[in-house]
């Protein structure tokens, strides 16, 4: 496989997300798609603004906007963040654009013409005060199964089981509050998932790669009995049912969020076909479709909650359509990202979002501190002192310290250029042994996926880079033995070298600023060799080098004060779930 396909979750359009968001789907998916790059394979890494449903119904209400104007300028300004964060998609796409609606409407029709749909009339809540149907968030109410009180009609955020809006217990109107509701009937269509459940336990009984959280998600559901799901709502905006003809009776309908979403993954792929500069051919299908896409891996990313959709709901529409259209190989599902014990939460602006994150401070310190506390094997928790604490060691004092403690000697000692002299010995050797084992190990955690692993690895490469330049001492030897020195400064100059190329994907601009300082920033960005010996020696005798300012600020007590103070941080008693 040479081709690698990579998708992060599609986030909702209601606004700039939380760094919950960011570590659940879109940022281990650059730092993945970083990394391949840099091992030289072909990436296509998409993202798009998941736009339908009600939650951009909602946002748009809430902010007093059309919601085509809400969507098209929330669109850009997730995408502005998103650049900021260094999030390197080849595409950012939007589910509302044409290439979605078409592809949308042809899984239905395919769906239909195979058989998975069935046109049922079946009850619905209806808000006599608001004078519309509620379907999915514009309904609230107790969860049946857990008991959570502001659980929404599409799924309980809180047990994470997907409901119906007619399940909820005491339900009221999300827009009005009003609870002078009734049942009255809708039709709609239903995916037959039930009809498929053969076919989808089979293909995920050959996904044994899969993380435990994902395969006990996706378990969990077919052993409860998968139920037929409901693809159609009561809605203006969003893709509509009828189309050329098909589906009369239709009209006032469009397609549930839910089976549009996952479907704009491809047609993401379409759109950055359709947004070929002159001269450049894009072929998105041979990503996506048939024999030609036999060599790509694809791999998609995302918080637990969306799980469900990805393992059972996605794969339904693409088995049913009978068309070869590829499908996931891994999914890297994450747990929550909590803030001080209690969830992050976008409609109650709890904890703290990304374009408040980059007031604060560059993308680097998120991206690495986000990645080397990845939620993977539990929920984890936010707390500003575990954020200073991680920033101050292993940031400044680890990474930052040793870049401008070997640099700032060399430019006194050898003239602002890599120094000659000496041959290496045993430090050098000890340090190449120790590097060579930890690298093959950082590199397989991230082929894995396994990104806390990943980074703990990488940090230990920087702290051996820091004993090994403790043992060297170049500044204590310098005047008695000017070669040993040199040996020391070069081999110490040559591992910012390494560090820069090794620490690339989860902090690219530090990567940056790093091979600027040592004149390679314009070569290619390639991934280390396994011989350590030659990596660091590939900046000769005599190669210039400027030093960079500070690498990494520290965070002192008053700025973990002020940030309390700004974001709130005591743990409350009781936290509710919230989206
Ligand atoms: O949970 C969410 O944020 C959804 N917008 C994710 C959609 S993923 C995909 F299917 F589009
Ligand atoms: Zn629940």
């Amino acid at each position: 496989m040479t081709r690698v396909l990579i998708t992060s979750a599609l986030p909702y359009i209601n606004g700039i997300k939380h760094l919950g968001n960011l570590v659940g789907s879109m940022l281990p998916a650059d730092v993945y798609a970083r990394y391949q790059r840099q091992r030289g394979r072909e990436v296509l890494c998409l993202c798009a603004t998941d736009e339908h449903g009600t939650p951009a119904e909602l946002a748009a209400l809430e902010a007093g906007q059309s919601v085509e104007d809400y969507c098209a300028e929330q669109h850009e300004i997730q995408k502005e963040i998103g650049a900021k964060f260094g999030l390197s998609w080849d595409h950012w796409g939007r589910s509302s654009n044409p290439p979605n609606h078409e592809l949308t409407q042809h899984f239905a029709d395919k769906l239909a013409e195979n058989g998975f749909i069935e046109e049922k009339t079946i009850a619905q809540v209806y808000s006599i005060d608001d004078g519309r149907f509620l379907p999915d968030r514009y309904i609230i109410g107790t969860c049946p199964h857990c008991g959570y009180d502001r659980a929404r009609g599409d799924q309980c955020e809180n047990c994470t089981r997907v409901l119906d809006p007619t399940d909820l217990v005491e339900p009221r109107s999300a827009v009005s509050g009003s609870s002078n509701l009734e049942v009255r009937e809708s039709k709609h269509l239903y995916l037959k998932q039930s009809a498929l459940v053969d076919e989808l336990r089979a293909w995920i009984d050959s996904k044994k790669d899969w993380p435990p959280l994902v395969s006990s998600i996706a378990y969990k559901w077919l052993d409860e009995g998968l139920q037929d799901r409901g693809i159609t709502r009561d809605l203006k905006w969003g893709i509509p049912v009828s189309h050329d003809g098909k589906w009369p009776g239709f009209e006032d309908k469009v397609f549930y969020v839910w089976f549009d979403a996952p479907i704009e993954y491809i047609a993401c792929g379409k759109e950055w076909s359709d947004a070929a500069p002159a001269g450049e051919t894009r072929d998105w299908k041979s990503w996506w479709y048939g024999e030609a896409a036999d060599d790509v891996r694809y791999v998609q990313f995302m918080g637990k909650d969306n799980v469900p959709f990805h393992t059972v709901g996605f794969p339904a529409t693409l088995i049913g359509s009978r068309e070869p259209w590829k499908r996931v190989d891994v999914i890297k599902g994450f747990n929550y990202l909590n803030y001080y014990g209690g969830k992050y939460s976008t409609s109650q602006k709890r904890g703290v979002f990304m374009d408040q994150a980059l007031d604060i401070l560059p993308a680097d310190y998120w991206r690495y501190y986000l990645m080397a506390n990845a939620p993977e094997g539990s929920d984890v928790s936010f707390t500003w002192d575990h954020f200073a604490t991680v920033v101050n060691k292993d940031l400044a004092d680890v990474l930052g310290n040793f870049v401008n403690r070997i640099l700032k000697f060399a430019r006194s000692r050898f003239d602002g250029k890599v120094p000659e002299g000496g041959v290496p010995g045993d430090n050098e050797a000890e340090l190449e042994k120790e590097v060579a084992v930890r690298l093959k190990a950082y590199t397989e955690f991230l082929e894995e996926l396994q990104f806390r692993k990943a980074f703990g690895e990488l940090r230990a490469i920087w702290a051996a880079g820091n004993e090994y330049l403790t043992k060297a001492a170049p500044w204590a030897v310098f005047k008695e033995d000017k070669d040993k020195a040199a040996v020391g400064v070069r081999t110490g100059i040559n591992l910012i070298r390494l560090f820069a190329l090794l620490s690339a994907p989860v902090i690219p601009a530090t990567s940056d600023r790093l091979r600027k300082a040592l004149g390679i920033d314009t070569e290619p960005l390639a991934w280390p060799s396994d011989d350590i010996a030659a990596e660091l020696s590939v900046l000769k005798p005599g190669t210039p080098f400027e030093v960079p300012d500070v690498m990494f600020r520290k965070i002192e007590d008053d700025d973990v004060a002020a940030w309390i103070e700004r974001f709130g941080g005591e743990p409350e008693q009781e936290r509710e779930p919230a989206t």
